[in-house]
């Protein structure tokens, strides 16, 4: 008989950050602090932060002695073109603009090519890039795929772009309104699911066909190669690397938060095969982050992303990464709880919607649900629901999305497999006495990404049950 071979993680711990579990009393006062958003938690009160894998990996020694490298000149650091050479060697792109984060790199190329009255097609919404969109005068619009708003469909590309939808906005609105496609690698907000390079050819095709560029949220671009090679025909004995390039070699242009894949704590970029385009958001950079060379990084950071980078399409890395989140999401299909199919790749997401099906969507299943998680365990997760779908821009009402989901996101080189399994008992425990769990109303909401700082109170008991009650009484014509 074969005897079982198991594998481990390509890397071993070098120092370690103490951590500590607040006792139950405690818990209940700090969320009612925090007005149950986790967000307004503060981190030494959390044991296992899986609030977001953003600016939250672990970086490796190569990294930290990069860092006692760095070059701070304000202009022209060495750093900033190592960092350019590494961009293009990875990714690509002929032409790197430095950002502070992900969402400067979207400001500045929302600026430069949206005008007020045009339509961006995406594959699903990420948050800060459609309000990027929305304050340049643009509109989005979703062209992802039906299944990727359907938690329980286990179709393996939910990042995919449903091609009819895509062609069908260009010839209501012409592509003269349609700057370009906002295309993501992977989609965050349907779950961490993954477009296939079938599927990017193909958008890539009604691009050529219309003269539109697209514009590529490469965020997560290392994980998304990752389920092409496990997953897409034909590719799996094709490196992450290649498949990085071949994806990026089939767009245009690209907003990077260096957070997420690239192994750093703070950074991003706008990536560029423009001249002009590079010429104009060089101008911008200096209004909005800082000189060219260094765009709101310090010399340091750009050096220890460059370094990221090539860390990050490492197969062995991404196997791991990939391969805990997984684990965690298995540990959770097994015990029975309502999960988005597939598991993604940066995070587990728990349908909220089906996790407490008695509360209604506008009293915040998922926003409740992951207070809940807090007060059993001191696990912090993030609401991915209507909270975080904010308003329509045009009635002010809620947008209602599909998928109310609350995301357990894995930090990169972090925590380790108890890690896990704690988790994954503590969302049974609270699955187990989900019957218990009411909504939430809530009480301050910010004009702008609301998610972020909003406030909410529990509603009681009594309240819920004289809801219900005059929900049940006839209504008089
Ligand atoms: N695009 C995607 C797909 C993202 O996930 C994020 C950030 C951004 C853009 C913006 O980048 O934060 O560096 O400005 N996502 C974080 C998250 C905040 O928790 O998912 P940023």
């Amino acid at each position: 008989m074969k005897k079982k071979r198991s594998w481990a993680e390509p890397y071993k711990i070098k120092m370690v950050e103490h951590i500590a579990l607040p006792d139950y009393e405690q818990r209940l006062k700090y969320i009612e602090e925090a007005a149950y958003n986790t967000f307004l938690l503060r981190s030494k009160d959390v044991y296992i932060d899986l609030l977001t894998d953003s600016g939250t990996s672990a970086m490796s020694d190569r990294q930290w002695a990069r860092l006692m490298i760095g070059d701070e000149a304000y202009a022209g650091s060495k750093d900033f073109y190592q960092l350019e050479e590494t961009v293009r060697q990875y990714y690509g792109y002929s032409y790197v603009v430095p950002t502070h984060q992900g969402r400067a790199a979207e400001h500045i190329i929302s600026k430069i090519l949206i005008k007020a009255g045009d339509f961006v097609p995406g594959n699903m919404y990420f948050t800060t890039t459609r309000l990027h969109q929305e304050l340049a005068g643009g509109t989005f619009v979703d062209v992802i795929v039906d299944q990727a708003h359907d938690p329980d469909s286990d179709y393996p590309f939910k990042g995919n772009v449903d091609l009819q939808k895509l062609e069908s906005l260009i010839l209501e609105q012409g592509a003269d309104h349609i700057p370009y496609f906002s295309i993501a690698t992977t989609v965050n907000m349907a779950g961490g699911q993954p477009i296939s390079l079938a599927n990017l050819r193909a958008v890539r095709a009604l691009s050529r066909k219309y003269g539109i560029p697209i514009v590529h949220d490469m965020t997560r671009v290392a994980e998304n190669a990752y389920m092409i090679q496990q997953q897409e025909p034909g590719y799996a004995h094709k490196s992450i690397a290649e498949i990085v390039r071949e994806i990026c070699d089939l767009t245009d242009a690209a907003t990077m938060s260096a957070k997420k894949d690239p192994l750093v704590n703070i950074g991003g970029f706008l990536a560029l095969n423009d001249a002009d385009l590079f010429e104009e958001a060089r101008n911008l950079v200096v209004v909005y982050e800082g000189l060219h060379t260094y765009g709101g990084m310090a010399g340091r950071d750009m050096g220890a992303l460059a370094v990221g980078i090539e860390e990050s399409v490492s197969d062995e890395h991404m196997k791991a990464r990939v391969g805990q989140v997984q684990y965690l999401g298995n540990q959770l299909l097994s015990a029975g709880i309502p999960i988005v199919k597939p598991i993604g790749t940066h995070g587990v997401f728990l349908n909220a919607a089906r996790f407490l099906p008695h509360v209604p969507q506008d009293h915040f299943p998922a926003q409740a649900l992951a207070a809940e998680l807090y007060v059993d365990s001191a696990v912090r997760a993030m609401e991915r629901g209507i909270v975080s779908a904010g308003r329509n821009k045009q009635t002010g009402e809620h947008n209602y999305p599909k998928l109310e989901l609350v995301r357990l996101t894995i930090p990169r080189r972090v925590y380790t497999q108890s890690h896990m399994d704690v988790v994954a008992e503590s969302v049974e425990r609270v699955y187990d006495n989900r019957d218990r769990i009411l909504g939430l109303t809530m009480t301050f909401e910010p004009r702008y990404l609301r998610f972020f700082q909003a406030r909410f109170e529990k509603i009681r008991a009594e309240a819920n049950a004289q809801r219900s009650a005059r929900k049940r009484e006839p209504v008089a014509n």
